[in-house]
């Protein structure tokens, strides 16, 4: 986002209508870009705009053949193939169902022995395609954006973060138990998420109300 850019505030009258909007979006801007290069979450927010996508790809033949994506966040040492990762997470309800190309397809190297370089590569990664076009954005109970958790100190690019006590307990229904839940995750930093040419944030239900009242 450049320094003085336009916010919009949209208010749908539920979540499919919401999903329908985002999802639309996204589409148009995928059509005016096909070599877009987004950023896109998990959680459960985003799964019907990636339900609208998916049909907008089998129904009006949406491309995203040059489509690349960058996965915002990722638990620590959680393989792609994890059925709990973020990646597998972007392939069952999405990649899978679309043309996009996996080689186009990128998550943080949660796995790697060095993380600080696993991150700096992820932030390099990003900059060589020139930067985030569109991110799409959901948002924690506690505020937290990607897995950047409320802080006073910002971290500008891609890091570790430990993550609260109240995001493992919401995100442990995703889990068997919440001992299983990762303490621990890699994130876009702030500065990766506002320098996004476009940034959509998307809210739903009296859970998130709170939250959003603070913008
Ligand atoms: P949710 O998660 O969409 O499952 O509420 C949002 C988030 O943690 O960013």
């Amino acid at each position: 986002m450049k320094r003085g850019s336009t916010i919009k505030i949209l208010i749908e009258n539920n979540y499919e209508e919401m999903c329908t909007k985002t999802a639309s979006l996204i589409a148009e801007e995928i059509i005016k870009n096909p070599k877009i290069v987004l950023s896109l979450p998990t959680g459960s927010t985003p799964v019907e705009c990636y339900d609208r996508l998916v049909q907008f790809h089998k129904e009006q033949g949406l491309d995203f053949s040059e489509v690349c994506c960058f996965g915002m966040d990722e638990y620590i040492s959680l393989a792609q193939d994890n059925p709990q990762s973020y990646y597998y997470f972007l392939n069952r309800h999405l990649y899978r169902h679309v043309n996009i190309d996996k080689r186009n397809t990128f998550s943080p190297n949660v796995l790697a022995g060095n993380r600080q370089q696993a991150c700096d590569e992820y932030t390099d990664m990003i900059k060589e395609r020139g930067g985030i076009d569109l991110i799409l954005l959901g948002i924690g109970r506690d505020g937290h954006i990607a897995f950047n958790m409320p802080s006073d100190e910002i971290q500008a690019y891609t890091h570790v973060e430990l993550l609260s006590e109240e995001t493992i307990s919401d995100n442990a229904r995703f889990f068997e138990k919440l001992e299983d839940v990762p303490t621990q995750a890699m994130t876009l930093g702030i500065n990766n998420i506002i320098s996004s040419k476009k940034v959509i944030l998307i809210a739903s239900g009296q859970e998130k109300a709170e939250v959003i009242g603070e913008f």
